[in-house]
């Protein structure tokens, strides 16, 4: 018997900070049916276990060895991703300024990243999901059914993320300097820089709703799927 059914797609979102990525990923999975999964999530976590183990984000081997001796699990929900560490919840936790700084550094280090992109193929290989980051169309899966780079004007991703995290005065502009930095180190880093795949549809969300945004990709979703009918 063969099954008719079309196959859950692989879908990957890949773009800078603040270009909204997290919510358009969790609402397009939501609408149809799929698994978001963040991969951000696990360079936090990891970056949280540094922080925890007074490591230094310098040092690949001691990263990659902390890597291979947690258990980072990424829980979808409603919500976004519930994230453990060893079983506890550490999803709060590492969306803090702190863990977002060492996010950045612990990812640049290719030992480290070669061991989560596995982790994240193997999540992501059934389809049904859409999963979102930096490296997932050039890097994960280079074959992902449907590749998205959402990005946005840099004035515009920054005051997103300070209207999200009601940031306002100097610690406003402080962070909006780190943004720029994290920004700068994510696009330089000699291993998976953020750029976009050559196959994927480049959004620009500068001027685009989160409507807009959601309703553009799942008409690219209806595409890919039509074409396998
Ligand atoms: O998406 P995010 O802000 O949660 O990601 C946190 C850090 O992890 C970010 O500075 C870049 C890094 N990252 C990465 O290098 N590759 C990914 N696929 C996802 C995130």
């Amino acid at each position: 018997m063969t099954d008719s059914s079309p196959r859950k797609l692989i879908i990957a979102i890949d773009g800078p900070a603040g270009a909204g990525k997290s919510t358009i990923a969790s609402r397009l999975a939501r609408k149809l049916g799929y698994v978001n999964l963040e991969s951000g999530a696990m360079y936090r976590a990891l970056a949280l276990r540094a922080i925890e183990w007074d490591a230094s984000f310098d040092d690949e081997d001691a990263l990659l060895k902390m890597a291979q001796d947690s258990r980072i699990t990424l829980e979808p929900t409603i919500g976004g991703n519930r994230v453990l560490l060893n079983g506890k919840d550490i999803s709060a936790r590492i969306r803090e300024r702190d863990v977002t700084e060492a996010a950045s550094r612990v990812s640049v280090h290719p030992k480290v990243r070669e061991w989560m992109v596995a982790r994240q193929r193997e999540m992501g290989i059934g389809g049904g999901v859409v999963m979102e980051g930096r490296d997932i169309g050039t890097k994960v899966f280079p074959d992902a059914d449907l590749k998205i780079f959402l990005d946005a004007d840099p004035v515009i991703r920054e005051q997103r993320r300070l209207d999200q995290q009601q940031v306002k005065g100097p610690s406003a502009q402080a962070m909006a300097a780190e943004l720029r930095e994290r920004d700068r180190r994510d696009r330089t880093r000699a291993a998976s820089p953020l750029v976009a795949a050559e196959d994927a549809v480049v959004l620009d969300s500068t001027n685009m709703s989160e409507d807009d945004v959601v309703n553009r990709i799942e008409e690219l979703v209806e595409q890919q799927l039509a074409a396998r009918r």
